[in-house]
């Protein structure tokens, strides 16, 4: 987990639920710190956006009837990270063009490396811009997907006002954020039973919230969306269910995910609960009942036809 110091350590500001460091610090301010852990970061985003991908089909799969994912040409996942989502946005539009933007520099070599695995790169293009500074400018756009990165805002009414010109008129937004916490274990396991698990999410909860300087979950974000001239907005919570028995790649996550609980917020929680959840890290690779339910906020809303100020551009 990089060089921190436990739960005061400097500034790890990405959304991994366990992350943590400095409150009120939403944006992304590693450039200029050598000892910072981009492969740790990178890992654990891409393993949450990897439990993630069923939500990402379903909305997907849910915008049908208007975004024509066959022939859009041109995608924006803005606060990529390392590009899980960037490229399995670009699979389901197999002809579009995907600008990656992100402001940091690591985690947007990720992407060129997973999009170049994936035989993606003629498609998937990375930009490296802080959005809260400028949007670059970019062709109009068929999609702006905007997954765990609005939170990190100052002042996500302003991004979004600007996302609003960044789509062609009828083009849709997406955004994606924190809703419940995660659940793993059956209803009569004892650490659900005696609320050990819950004391766990709820330590990660307050020290998500305080790192943020908000609590994602309250804000109004379609309120933020109406407010920035978009329309059609819907707003609903998705959840990627993986059963028992989880295979792989949701055993590693779920074990990453109780320890660096217990590192980050071991604090905040008893030594008993400590230990009992110790043990249940040591379990994952072997119990079979364990499952992981992953929730996400997700909210669909379109530039509208009329009444804007988009002209084509220029060839
Ligand atoms: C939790 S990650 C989400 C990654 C990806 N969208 C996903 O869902 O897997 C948030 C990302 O937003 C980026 N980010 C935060 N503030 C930003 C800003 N002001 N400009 C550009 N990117 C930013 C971070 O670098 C990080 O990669």
């Amino acid at each position: 987990m990089g060089n921190d110091d436990g739960k005061h350590g400097h500034g790890h500001d990405h959304d991994h639920d366990h992350d943590h460091g400095h409150g009120h610090d939403r944006g992304h301010r590693h450039g200029q710190d050598p000892d910072f852990d981009w492969e740790a970061m990178a890992l654990r985003l891409e393993g949450d956006a990897t439990m993630v991908l069923p939500i990402v089909d379903d909305i997907v799969q849910s915008l049908s009837a208007q975004v024509e994912w066959a022939t859009a040409t041109h995608l924006l996942d803005l606060g990529c990270g390392p590009g899980i989502v960037t490229c399995a946005l670009a699979r389901h539009a197999p002809v579009a063009h995907v600008t990656a933007l992100d402001s940091s520099v690591p985690l947007l070599a990720r992407v060129r490396h997973h999009a170049a695995e994936a035989h993606l790169a003629t498609r998937v293009h990375t930009v490296e811009a802080d959005i809260e500074t400028a949007l670059p400018a970019l062709r109009p756009m068929d999609v702006v997907w905007a997954g765990m990165v609005l939170h990190h805002l100052a002042d996500p009414g302003e991004v979004l006002a600007g996302l609003l010109h960044a789509l062609q008129p009828g083009g849709t937004l997406v955004m994606l954020e924190f809703a419940g916490a995660p659940a793993a274990l059956p209803d009569d396991d004892p650490l659900a039973v005696d609320g050990t698990w819950a004391r766990l999410e709820a330590a990660t909860t307050a020290a998500r919230n305080e790192r943020l300087g908000l609590d994602p979950v309250t804000v109004d974000w379609a309120a933020l969306l109406t407010g920035a001239g978009f329309t059609g907005i819907t707003d609903t919570t998705m959840v990627a269910h993986h059963r028992a028995p989880l295979e792989a790649t949701a055993r590693e996550w779920l074990e990453r995910h109780v320890r660096s609980g217990i590192e980050f917020v071991g604090d905040a929680l008893s030594a008993a609960d400590v230990a009992a959840l110790t043990a249940l890290a040591h379990q994952v690779s072997t119990r079979n009942d364990l499952f992981v339910s992953m929730e996400r906020r997700v909210l669909t809303a379109r530039r509208p036809i009329r009444g804007g100020d988009w002209e084509p551009p220029a060839e």
